[in-house]
């Protein structure tokens, strides 16, 4: 049995709820107190709690400038600009996290998209009235994953990454995620997540790719950590636990595609707008535990916390869960003041964030419109990603959810589904697993040669590398 049929066969049911905690609970078993010991070894005691003495005193000054400007912090950048970005601006991308791409289409694929909807029995979260549907492969998806402006997008967002040279990371070419789509309707309170990160939950501290990753911020140098490694981001396993839609690619940056006008208070999102520092919070709060109780006065003092190293608290993870946060697991973030609401958006605006940013969505929608986006997250080409590819063309190709997903009833039946004779450019082809990627060409050869692997692994009969799943 192939490796995608193995999976297929193993696939839970599920929808969009089975990743939170909040939704079903979690705890964490006390053996993991470890971790804090392998991270934090005799003699590195003091650089930590001096690191964490200088977050604090940040995460103060951050807070005052999110509370002054809140969503006007948020960069955007328009489309038509996109080949003569200034470095200053990509340098506030990179330091807030997020980015508004105005105007990238321009055609109605809300209009396709609510038509499929509404055409097939689709299926969502929540059960009773769905507000994010368990769609993968309408016309409105497929066609705007493989919308050059789309993928043009996605390239200057990966680019924001860097990979060495010899590195197999093709930061020039997009592969496609193949997420859901959501339509929200005025009044819904269902589809509330609060303040969680996406891409690992107690891996941050557990897998060994992770901890290269964070090996500053271990080390009590929080602030030179780099978050645009797109090398050791590959190399960093989000799922050690078998979490339900899950992740499994390496991905750039979360995004949607906007397809409604929706700004503050309509069923948006929000975001903590300070990527390292939010990061570097997350991944030291389990070291530090409170003296005094919360909610009296000098709780948040750098001197009220002290070192923890012997308990089995991470704030916010769980096994199999993505890593939720709140005003009493992460009370320095100030999330009360620091989730800023998205900026407006119309349609054909793309809103993309870190893939380990921050965000949460609204908890009511009090605007007129429906709230809609199509999920389209940005991914480079590395072995990762192209051995995900090609089975989530083999889903694509049987009408089935992607091997991250729920299996659910599926499409291969419903009205109007696109299939691949619907995506005509070479890239957007190339960005499904559906033609070779060029190996004659390549920024670097590390990049050459992942393109000649990543072409064996989607077209050969036997490719000799095992597909992960
Ligand atoms: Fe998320």
């Amino acid at each position: 049995m192939s490796a995608t049929a193995t999976h297929t066969a193993t696939k839970r049911t599920g929808d969009i709820g089975s990743v939170f905690a909040q939704f079903s609970g979690g705890t964490l078993p006390p053996h993991f107190a470890r971790l804090k010991r392998e991270l934090v070894p005799p003699g590195r005691e003091e650089a930590v709690i001096a690191s964490w003495h200088r977050l604090l005193a940040r995460l103060h000054d951050v807070t005052a400038e999110i509370e002054a400007k809140g969503s006007d912090l948020i960069p955007e950048v328009q489309f038509a600009e996109l080949d003569d970005i200034a470095p200053e601006v990509e340098d506030e991308v990179r330091a807030r996290g997020m980015v508004v791409v105005r105007g990238v289409t321009d055609t109605d694929l809300g209009a396709q998209l609510r038509s499929y909807v509404r055409s097939n029995p689709v299926t969502g979260f929540p059960k009773e009235n769905p507000q994010v549907f368990e769609v993968y492969w309408s016309p409105a998806q497929v066609g705007a994953r493989a919308h050059s402006h789309v993928l043009k997008t996605q390239r200057w967002a990966n680019r924001l990454f860097h990979a060495g040279d010899g590195a197999e990371v093709d930061l020039d070419t997009p592969v496609s995620y193949c997420d859901r789509a959501r339509i929200r309707q005025p009044g819904d309170t269902s589809f509330a997540l609060g303040p969680h990160a996406d891409g690992g939950s107690i891996e941050l501290w557990e897998d060994k790719g992770y901890r290269a990753l964070y090996r500053s911020i271990f080390a009590g140098e929080w602030e030179k950590y780099d978050a645009y490694d797109a090398v050791l981001r590959d190399g960093a396993n989000s799922n050690l636990h078998d979490a339900v839609a899950h992740c499994g690619v390496t991905r750039t940056w979360q995004g949607w595609l906007s397809l409604s006008h929706t700004g503050a208070g309509e069923g948006t999102l929000q975001v903590y707008p300070a990527l390292r520092e939010a990061t570097a919070y997350i991944l030291l709060r389990p070291f530090f535990r409170a003296l005094l109780p919360p909610h009296v006065p000098g709780y948040l003092a750098p001197e009220n916390w002290v070192l923890d190293l012997e308990s089995a608290s991470f704030p916010g993870a769980a096994l199999g869960k993505t890593i939720e946060l709140s005003p009493e697991t992460h009370p320095h973030l100030r999330l009360d003041k620091c989730m800023v609401p998205m900026r407006r958006v119309r349609p054909g605006d793309y809103v993309l964030w870190h893939c380990e940013g921050v965000h949460a969505v609204e908890s009511v929608h009090e605007g007129a419109e429906d709230s809609s986006v199509l999920y389209i997250g940005a991914c480079p080409l590395t072995k990762r990603n192209a051995c995900h590819l090609r089975k989530q063309r083999d889903c694509f190709e049987r009408g089935e959810s992607g091997p991250d997903f729920p299996a659910g009833v599926g499409e291969a039946d419903f009205d109007g589904r696109a299939t691949a004779a619907d995506i005509k450019g070479a890239e957007g082809r190339r960005a499904m697993g559906l033609e070779p990627f060029d190996a004659a060409w390549g920024r670097t050869q590390g990049v050459q040669a992942l393109r000649r692997a990543a072409n064996e692994i989607l077209f050969s009969r036997s490719t000799g590398t095992p597909l992960p799943g």
